[in-house]
């Protein structure tokens, strides 16, 4: 990684991609026409539906449909607040599919303006119990998306791409929505766009290869698309699988908070909102062909984390376990966020608020996560934390004082 400014051109620079045709669309113009109509793929996810909920209430016009296999993961719950409204209703259709399946992804592409997506298998901890699912949606389901875009351009340049009222419509932009994780370990400084990527679990690596596959889409075919990548994100809606709501809800219930290793590894957290805001920027203003980092600046130690929300719930720190830690765990990210900064994105939550209210959220919405602890999710917890937790050790030695990375 290379600190700016005067940081040295890395060796992925001297790849970069001649500008393809689109690309004449710079930032700060707007990429997509007014009212546009976006396939959000992965939307009843945790960030995608957050991504849907926002724009929908907006009610600026925005047409939005969402395919989701509804994996474990996916939850047609999320959508709620849009499919009880009768106005946002009206603007939004769900379709139950796989990205990897060109018999629902073609027809789909067909009908919109931008395709923005969210699907991923997205848990680091289950990529290591087993890879092959990262896999099928992260490269296949990623190439699938790609080669009907590729398409639809192809028909918009032949002035045979059908859009409303008789009018024919440009080739559909396309967003990556990727993650810090492509980076892999950072131990000092901030990753830059064009930094080498260094995945380390088999999670980071079918991101990596799905950005990969984009901006050879890009180079070869001219399409017009971008990518994201995204910090660590947290808030209302977010599977208990992860680190915070899973210390959340176990909290609640008075069961152990498996804390791996010495939980001094360090994150950069990102409000939901935030993150979702950020992703519909870059989607209208981003510059084609181009990768925009989204941190949080909101970087602590795993250990501070879970005692701040600890604090919220008004719990004691005996609660938490030491167990065995996450094998290839990445100590620490953090990237550098000038380049979205100087598209004209600021991130509104601080994590001081976000964790309040994201604690606050998981009190007061039981039912909704109570619903998602049951079926699969023993056998998956047994799979994961079983044998960590039978040798699992109080955590008195860590709960305060000075990390290794602290005061950086
Ligand atoms: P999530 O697991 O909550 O949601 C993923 C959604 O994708 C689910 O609704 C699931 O049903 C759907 N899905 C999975 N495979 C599919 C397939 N083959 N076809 C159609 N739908 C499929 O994930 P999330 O946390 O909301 O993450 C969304 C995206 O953001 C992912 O691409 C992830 O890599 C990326 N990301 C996440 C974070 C984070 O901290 N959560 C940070 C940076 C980037
Ligand atoms: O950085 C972005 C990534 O953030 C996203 O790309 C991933 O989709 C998302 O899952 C998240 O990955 P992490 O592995 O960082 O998140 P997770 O919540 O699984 O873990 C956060 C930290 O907490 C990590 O250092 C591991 C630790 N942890 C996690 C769990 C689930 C524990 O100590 N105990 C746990 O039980």
């Amino acid at each position: 990684m290379s600190e700016r400014p005067g940081g040295a051109a890395t060796d992925q620079a001297a790849v970069d991609p001649p500008a393809p045709v689109d690309a004449l669309r710079g930032p700060g113009a707007d990429a997509l026409p007014p009212a546009p109509h976006l396939l959000v793929t992965g939307g009843a996810g945790f960030i995608g539906s957050c991504f849907v909920r926002q724009i929908l209430a907006r009610g600026d016009g925005t047409r939005i449909t969402v395919l989701d296999k509804l994996t474990y993961a996916g939850d047609r719950a999320n959508l709620a607040p849009v499919e009880a409204d009768p106005t946002q209703a009206a603007r939004f259709r769900f379709v139950r599919g796989d990205i990897a399946d060109p018999t629902v992804v073609d027809p789909l592409v067909g009908d919109v303006d931008a395709v923005v997506n969210f699907a991923a298998e997205s848990h680091v901890d289950r990529s290591i119990l087993g890879p092959e699912a990262f896999l099928r949606t992260g490269v296949i389901g990623v190439h699938v998306l790609l080669e009907a875009c590729r398409r639809e351009a192809e028909r918009a340049a032949a002035g045979t791409r059908p859009g409303p009222r008789r009018r024919l419509r440009r080739a559909p932009r396309f967003l990556q929505v990727s993650t810090d994780e492509v980076y892999g370990s950072v131990p000092v400084g901030h990753s830059h766009e064009d930094d080498r990527l260094d995945p380390r679990s088999p999670y980071a690596a079918a991101k990596a290869a799905g950005e990969l596959l984009v901006r050879s889409y890009v180079v070869t075919y001219g399409l017009d698309a971008v990518i994201t990548r995204g910090s660590n994100t947290y808030g209302p809606y977010q599977h208990p699988e992860k680190l915070i709501p899973l210390f959340i809800t176990n909290a609640l219930d008075g069961q152990p908070l498996p804390l791996y290793g010495d939980g001094l590894q360090r994150r950069d957290w990102l409000h939901v909102t935030d993150h979702a805001g950020a992703i519909e920027h870059v989607l209208h203003h981003g510059a084609s062909g181009e990768t925009y980092n989204i941190p949080g600046a909101a970087e602590r130690a795993n250990r501070d984390v879970v005692a701040a929300l600890l604090a919220r719930l008004g719990k004691p720190w005996s609660l938490v376990r030491r167990v065995e830690d996450r094998p290839g765990h990445d100590r620490r990210y953090a990237m550098d966020g000038s380049k979205l900064a100087g598209l004209g994105w600021r991130n509104r939550v601080s994590f001081e608020e976000g964790l309040a209210a994201t604690v606050d959220w998981f009190r007061a919405n039981e039912q909704w996560w109570r619903s998602i602890r049951t079926g699969d999710w023993d056998s998956y917890y047994e799979r994961q934390y079983g044998a960590r937790l039978a040798h699992g050790l109080p955590a008195a030695d860590i709960a305060s004082g000075p990390g290794p990375n602290e005061g950086r």
